[in-house]
């Protein structure tokens, strides 16, 4: 990790500090930029310092915390500090390993001195020692000190701590002179994310060029190629445009009024993907075209721009461009690395192999329903970058429409919501149920307080509109004063009028009878399913149990709350390639990485009696998958009550053949006492991530009383929750 980098996606109980944490759809190698910076070190000694974003799942309330030592976290977060991130999925790469190796080894013929900035494990720098026959000198920069301090066990496992100069320290705080004796002859580097530029690339090269590296270096790699394709695909178009997919909704809310349609949007930025799920439902406009190179052995520009002429290969409506990159790692161009989805057949893709998940492609959203495009027709893309996104602007030859004009009309004003809300408010089904739900609670009841107890937009708008009676009083935690200024101005179209409708100036989601002026609050609603932190594992949205619990002294005592339970289901499943790269790694191109298993959260083939942490993922992005039981219930959470400790057991039986990895696990959220409105957060719906606890050893099951009797016919599952770390035991158990 260096400056402006970090690898590691939320962990569920900390963030790890970096300038730069990006977090995008499913990026489980980055970090989201927190709202506040990390203050800045004021002690001499920073090296042994480090920040910590420190986020409470279940009160969702953060701050930064200095940590001396990793040894001083609290006992339950010791293991997540470094388990969530996916270093360990980047370290069983074994073919990005092989081509910095092949790259290395063939780059360092002769001793000299040797840079890792970003230097992790410490994998490349030992690579570089190892190919200057341990005479060079190699200076390996770390910035992170739980990472630092990883590296040196690996480096000490593998004799390399003397041949290896570690500095636990952002580059851009090096010094020739203090840090290091003379300026470095190669820098070899890994810092790239899926975008490429996400982790600092640009100006992490622009320091090391300026003051740590000598003229002309070498380095590895030598140059990346951004590539793009233009495409069409519905389920892209729904994850952004909710203007577009509200108007096929005929249930008379407006969460985005004619007039105001750039109101919601989501950021425009890259989403990284695995752009092979889509394929099925992906039709291609374009043939890949290049877009930008960036040279490593040069002084990148902070900014750049180019225009790329496209022609289009079938009649269709742009939604969105797809993109990859391809990294040459040596001058002559021999060895490469691509990010290219499976139907680039270019050589660069050939030999890769394993899914990964460590690097995906990058989608970026068109505005509005598309733009139409036939065959022949000719497309022009702008693309800029800056020092850490790329970005784009596609036209018909000339340009037509600019966005700065409609974000002109919106008076500026924009609410910005992650593409899965978004997707999830445009769907008509989603919000037909919502709206049957709120209905049926408010039916016959007048002059009623309800609480919104997150930032949901579409059920202020719902409660409001329904109920032309009742007062509703929004905490919107996250938007605040925005929510606010955002109802004012769709009040009128949704047929309600402010005076009913308050946003809490509380900063805590706990309100007072003098909050309610004097009544008590009788339906309690939220969206708990979107408290899903980009890295949040599916109980941790039970925050929701807790705010109501907060909320117990003023809710009335026929209140109703929505959801009023949550289920714990879970499946058993086949997960062959998520397996794989959540292995333990032995040996990595010839060094020992045995000692990392635990710290970076491996989970298969781990020794008993470790268990590897459960992990956040969209199983849908995870390749092949096959569900080998049927899906079964393990525990109930009771929302009419305070929230306590829960434990739960189920019996599963297995409902097909094949090689069990492991178990999902999500929450399905029921509204209704009736139980029939639920809005599940399981493997086959594509806005959320489940929980997955993978097996050490994968384990062959089969339909109970098959004739193979290696083959395991049923399991046991127990789960116990303990709502104090917001955390979830699972134990299971083979019969
Ligand atoms: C990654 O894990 C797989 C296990 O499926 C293993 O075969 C492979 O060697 C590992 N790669 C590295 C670099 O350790
Ligand atoms: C892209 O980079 C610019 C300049 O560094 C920054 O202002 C902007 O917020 C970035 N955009 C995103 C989506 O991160
Ligand atoms: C919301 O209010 C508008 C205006 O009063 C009304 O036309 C519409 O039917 C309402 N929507 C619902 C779902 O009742
Ligand atoms: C409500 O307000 C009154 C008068 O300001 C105050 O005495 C009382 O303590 C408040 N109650 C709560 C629960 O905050
Ligand atoms: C890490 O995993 C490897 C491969 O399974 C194993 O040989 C090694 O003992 C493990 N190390 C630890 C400390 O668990």
């Amino acid at each position: 990790m260096n400056s402006l980098i970090s690898k590691t996606l939320i962990p569920s109980i900390f963030l790890c500090f970096s300038t730069r944490l990006t977090l995008t759809t499913n990026s489980l190698r980055h970090f989201k930029p927190p709202s506040l910076p990390p203050p800045r070190l004021m002690t001499s000694d920073s090296s042994q310092r480090v920040f910590q974003l420190k986020l409470d799942p279940v009160t969702g309330n953060s701050e930064w915390v200095v940590i001396e030592d990793n040894d001083e976290l609290p006992e339950f977060s010791k293991e997540p500090l470094l388990a969530t991130t996916s270093y360990l999925d980047m370290l069983n790469d074994s073919y990005r390993n092989k081509v910095f190796r092949l790259a290395i080894d063939k780059t360092l013929t002769k001793p000299c001195h040797v840079l890792d900035i970003g230097a992790g494990t410490g994998l490349l720098s030992m690579m570089a020692a190892r190919a200057m026959g341990l005479n060079g000198m190699v200076t390996a920069c770390e910035s992170y000190l739980p990472m630092a301090k990883l590296m040196r066990k690996v480096l000490h496992r593998n004799g390399m701590g003397k041949a290896i100069n570690l500095i636990n320290k952002r580059s851009d705080e090096l010094q020739v002179g203090v840090d290091i004796p003379s300026r470095a002859d190669v820098l070899v580097s890994e810092i790239l994310d899926s975008e490429l530029l996400g982790e600092g690339l640009i100006p992490t090269l622009q320091h090391a060029h300026d003051k740590l590296l000598v003229e002309n270096p070498l380095t590895v790699p030598y140059r990346a190629v951004t590539y793009g394709q233009l495409v069409e695909s519905t389920c892209l178009w729904k994850l952004h445009d909710l203007y577009g997919n509200e108007a096929k909704a005929s249930d008379g809310i407006y969460l985005v009024p004619a007039g105001l349609d750039t109101f919601i949007h989501v950021k425009s930025q890259q989403y990284p993907m695995h752009c092979d799920a889509i394929r099925k439902e992906t039709k291609l406009l374009s043939e890949p075209f290049k877009i930008f190179e960036f040279d490593f052995w040069k002084r990148p520009d902070s900014h750049g721009e180019t225009e790329v002429q496209i022609k289009a290969i079938d009649d269709g409506s742009i939604h969105a461009v797809v993109s990859w990159w391809i990294l040459q790692l040596d001058p002559e161009g021999t060895i490469f690395y691509s990010t290219a989805p499976g139907w680039i057949k270019s050589p660069a893709n050939i030999g890769k192999g394993n899914w990964c998940d460590h690097w995906k492609q990058c989608v970026w959203f068109l505005r509005g329903t598309g733009m139409k495009v036939s065959k022949g027709e000719e497309v022009l893309l702008e693309a800029s970058h800056t020092e850490t996104n790329v970005s784009y602007n596609v036209n018909v030859r000339v340009p037509q429409t600019d966005i700065r004009q409609h974000d002109y009309r919106s008076g500026g004003f924009q609410l910005l919501l992650s593409s899965e809300r978004i997707a999830t408010y445009g769907d008509n089904k989603w919000r037909l149920s919502m709206l049957a739900a709120v209905r049926n609670a408010l039916q016959g009841r007048v002059n009623r307080l309800c609480v919104v107890a997150d930032d949901s937009i579409f059920l202020t708008l719902l409660a409001a509109n329904l109920s032309k009676t009742s007062h509703v009083i929004s905490l919107f935690p996250g938007l605040r004063d925005k929510g606010a200024q955002y109802l004012e101005n769709v009040a009128k179209a949704n047929g309600f009028s402010m005076d009913r409708v308050e946003v809490s100036e509380k900063r805590k989601a706990c309100l007072t009878i003098n909050d309610t002026h004097g009544k008590k609050v009788d339906l309690l609603i939220g969206e708990p399913y979107y408290y899903a932190n980009e890295g949040m594992l599916p109980w941790q949205n039970l925050r929701f149990w807790k705010d109501r619990t907060l909320l117990d002294p003023v809710l009335s005592e026929d209140v109703l709350i929505m959801p009023c339970k949550g289920i714990l289901k879970a499946c058993a499943m086949s997960l062959p390639d998520l397996w794989r790269s959540r292995h333990c790694l032995g040996e990595v191109e010839g060094f020992d990485h045995s000692v990392v298993n635990t710290t970076l959260g491996a989970c298969g083939e781990l020794p008993a009696p470790k268990e590897g942490p459960s992990l956040p993922f969209s199983i849908w992005q995870c390749d092949e998958s096959k569900e080998l039981s049927e899906i079964f219930t393990i525990v109930e959470f009771d929302f009419s009550k305070p929230i306590s400790p829960c434990y739960g057991k189920a019996q599963v039986q297995f409902t097909k053949h094949g090689l069990c990895h492991g178990f999902v696990l999500w929450v399905d959220w029921v509204m209704d006492a009736e139980n029939s409105i639920i809005v599940s957060t399981g493997p086959d719906h594509r806005y959320w991530k489940q929980g997955v606890k993978l097996l050490t050893k994968p384990v062959a099951v089969g339909i109970n009383g098959s004739k193979s009797t290696s083959e395991f016919g049923s399991t046991v599952v127990e789960a116990f929750f303990d709502p104090a770390i917001s955390e979830l035991i699972i134990k299971h158990a083979f019969s």
